[in-house]
C-alpha cells in the first residue's frame, strides 16, 4: 500500500501521472472519495499524460461513462446496483489496451476486473490523501 499528498490540484494531477508510470500495466483505476476528494481532477492528469486535452474531461456522473479513444471515464454516483452491461463495456475496453477509470466504484466493487488499482482519498481542507492499493 502506498500514500502520497497533494495541496492543490496541478498536485493532485501530477500524481496521477506519476501513478500512471508506476503502474503502466494496469488498465483499471478505481477512484474512491467523498464528492469533490478530486477523482475528476485526478482523471483529468490522466488525460495530460495520455496526450489528450484535460479540457475534454467532463464528470460523467449523469451520463455514466464517457468514451475516448484510449480512456474510458465511468462514473457510478448515480447507480442503485451492478449494471452487468457497463461491466461489460469495463470489461472489453481493458481487453483492448484502454486505460479505464471509475469513479465512486463502490457498487459494483465485487465485480470489478483484476488487476486494478483502488485508490482512496481523504479530504482534509485543501489536502488531499490518496491511499494506493494494488489488488492482482
Ligand atoms: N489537493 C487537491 N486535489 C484535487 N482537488 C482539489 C485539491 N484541493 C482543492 N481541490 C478542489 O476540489 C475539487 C475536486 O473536484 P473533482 O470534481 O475533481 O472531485 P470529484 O471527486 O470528482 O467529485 P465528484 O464525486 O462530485 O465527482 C475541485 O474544486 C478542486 O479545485
Ligand atoms: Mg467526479
Amino acid at each position: 500500500m502506498l500514500h502520497f499528498t497533494s495541496e492543490n490540484p496541478d498536485e493532485t494531477k501530477k500524481l496521477a501521472a506519476q501513478i500512471r508510470e508506476k503502474y503502466p500495466t494496469h488498465k483499471l483505476i478505481l477512484l474512491s472519495g467523498e464528492l469533490g476528494s478530486g477523482k475528476t481532477t485526478f482523471t483529468k492528469g490522466i488525460a495530460n499524460h495520455l496526450g489528450m486535452d484535460e479540457k475534454d474531461i467532463k464528470s460523467p456522473t449523469f451520463a455514466l461513462m464517457r468514451e475516448y479513444d484510449d480512456l474510458l471515464h465511468v462514473d457510478l454516483y448515480r447507480l442503485e446496483q451492478p449494471d452487468y452491461l457497463i461491466m461489460d463495456q469495463i470489461e472489453a475496453f481493458v481487453s483492448r489496451g484502454g486505460l479505464v477509470i471509475v469513479e465512486w466504484p463502490e457498487v459494483a466493487i465485487h465485480l470489478m476486473p483484476k488487476p486494478h488499482i483502488h485508490i482512496k482519498i481523504d479530504t482534509e481542507d485543501d489536502t488531499r490523501r490518496f491511499e494506493i492499493t494494488e489488488n492482482s
